[in-house]
């Protein structure tokens, strides 16, 4: 039988941020084409509700703070050994510049990019990412351009759009590493900011596929990069933004 190089079979995978959104639809494909998951978040409920969708045996769920750093060193210590890391929990903000406090930064930066960068370090101390391994860090379009109120948030990603490329030139040629770029996804981390239905819906109409992304668009994308199909890919950014930025 011929072997499918973007299977996950025989592959373990920890997914930060697995309880809600982007997490939530990689975990739940990765499972689907035979992974398995070791996922992550804080909410117990959401985490259980995710992992009870996993398809196949074999699946770990751990609550775990990444804004902690011994919460961090914690998971690092408790997970198996690892395929592929999926750097993909995070939180937003909408602030104009002029309006930024320390606090803001701190906040933002200690999940959004301190995280990602100490797991990662701690994962490779304890020697958990095999050889072969492959790291997909979830950035974001807005790493890449800018936008009014997206200060804290866009620098944020940018630094780990930059850390994944400095992964890649360092952990070459025994494990890769990419990002991922989003543009509005339909998750809870778009809901419940300052804007009306109808703004959304403008904002919508400007990408040229007339509509925001799925998590499990995302998805996708992170088990190509995960698999054997994506092994001569490493240092990549990859924008998957339904045509926004064309
Ligand atoms: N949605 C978009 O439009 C979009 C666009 C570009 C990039 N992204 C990026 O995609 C990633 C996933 O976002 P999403 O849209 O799926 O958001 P979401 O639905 O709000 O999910 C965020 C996840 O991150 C976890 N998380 C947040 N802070 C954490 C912490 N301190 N410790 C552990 N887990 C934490 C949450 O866990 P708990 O709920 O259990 O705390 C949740 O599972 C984020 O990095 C985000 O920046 C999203």
């Amino acid at each position: 039988m011929l072997s499918n190089p973007f299977s996950l079979e025989g592959k373990t995978v920890l997914i930060t941020g697995a309880s809600s959104g982007i997490g939530r639809a990689t975990a739940i494909e990765c499972a689907k084409i035979g992974a398995h998951c070791v996922i992550t978040g804080r909410n117990q409920e959401r985490l259980q509700q995710t992992f009870d969708q996993l398809k196949g045996q074999g699946h770990v769920q751990i609550i775990t703070d990444l804004a902690s750093q011994e919460g961090i060193q914690t998971l690092a210590e408790q997970v198996p050994q690892l395929d592929g890391l999926v750097n993909n929990a995070g939180i937003n903000l909408m602030k104009p510049i002029s309006f930024i406090k320390e606090d803001d930064l701190e906040k933002i930066y200690t999940t959004n990019t301190f995280a990602p960068i100490l797991l990662t370090k701690f994962l490779l101390k304890k020697k958990k990412l095999n050889a072969g391994a492959s790291i997909v860090f979830i950035s974001s379009s807005a790493a890449m351009g800018s936008g009014i109120g997206n200060a804290v948030y866009g620098t944020s990603k940018a630094a780990v759009m930059s850390f994944s490329k400095y992964c890649a030139r360092e952990l070459a040629p025994k494990i890769r590493s990419n990002s991922i770029h989003p543009g509005m996804v339909e998750t809870e981390l778009i809901q419940g900011r300052e804007f009306s239905d109808a703004d959304m819906e403008a904002d919508r109409q400007k990408y040229l596929l007339k509509r925001y992304g799925k998590p499990e668009e995302i998805a996708y994308a992170v088990i190509y990069l995960l698999s054997d199909a994506s092994a001569w890919i490493t240092g990549h950014a990859l924008v998957i933004d339904g045509g926004r930025c064309v």
